[in-house]
């Protein structure tokens, strides 16, 4: 090879690892910048079965900012913490949460999800985990379907009444008029609204009565936008995104100007780690 064929492959060599690096840089913040809050969806639940005490250690270990969990009521009455409405695809058992007494509901093994290494793992009330970890991080409860269950509000502000400051806790749900009612009994708990990816292009005066009472406006990061985000700012609001398969959700989020990403921690521990420091 001539002289000048060596240099003209190390500066070809040289360029392509540059815009390597670049690349690289670009795409490896796939976890919240500081500046944004991170919550762990369902505790952090691509290393431990979702709403789980696991999952929900886990998210602390992580450093997440808040945990999200789901409720529904027992059949006696207890808020149980657990995405669905059935127990089926969660843990071992079969049925609706409604139909099972919460000593029925604690024979079954919520590590279903992730096997052997969670066998066990029991159904969390959310009495033990406000009591559990709510000294350490924030919480974010959303009230799953709250029209099957009349009353929820009122037990989700019994166990939240027993804490001075509950500056630390956001409650959400799909369901505006189940969070406007929590908003009259809890008038000092953040709200989130979340919207349906079909509600997602919300006119100017629907942000305005979201506003007048919630303090978040959360979507789909799938389902919304830059114009979306800036509008619900005007307005005194913020805004958390969430998805569960959207691999850009980092990027769209830091693009949009969101206030913070609500994720399963899918990411890497260690740039989690890198990214709070
Ligand atoms: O926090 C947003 C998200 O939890 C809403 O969806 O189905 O995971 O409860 P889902
Ligand atoms: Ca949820």
């Amino acid at each position: 090879m001539g002289k000048e064929r060596a240099l003209y492959v190390a500066v070809l060599a040289i360029a392509c690892l540059f815009v390597l690096v670049g690349y690289n840089n670009q795409t490896k913040i796939r976890i919240a910048p500081k500046e944004m809050i991170s919550v762990a969806h369902r505790g952090a639940s691509a290393y431990a079965p979702e709403n789980t005490r696991a999952a929900f250690q886990k998210g602390v270990d992580l450093q997440a900012d808040y945990l999200e969990c789901d409720v529904h009521l027992s059949k006696d009455d207890e808020l149980i913490v657990m995405h669905d409405d059935k127990v089926d695809r969660t843990t071992d058992g079969k049925g609706y949460v409604r139909d099972k007494t919460l000593a029925e509901l604690r024979t079954l093994n919520a590590g279903k999800l992730f096997g052997e290494d969670f066998v066990g793992e029991p159904i969390m009330t959310l009495q033990e985990l406000v009591d559990e970890f709510y000294s350490e991080v924030g919480l974010v409860i959303e009230i799953k379907n709250p029209e099957t269950y009349p009353g929820i509000e009122e037990k989700v502000a019994h166990v939240l009444e027993r804490y001075d400051d509950l500056s630390g806790i956001i409650i959400q749900s799909f369901d505006v008029d189940s969070l406007k009612k929590i908003h009259s009994l809890l008038p000092d708990v953040e709200i989130a609204i979340l919207i349906r990816p079909t509600d997602s292009f919300m006119s100017q005066q629907r942000i305005e009565e979201y506003t007048a009472f919630a303090n978040y406006i959360n979507f789909n990061v799938s389902f919304t936008n830059k114009r979306m985000v800036d509008l619900v700012h005007e307005h005194g609001g913020k805004v958390l995104v969430w998805s569960k398969k959207d691999r850009r959700l980092i990027w769209k989020a830091q693009k949009y100007g969101v206030d913070g990403i609500i994720s399963d921690f899918s990411e890497k521990p260690e740039e989690m780690y890198l990214a709070k420091e």
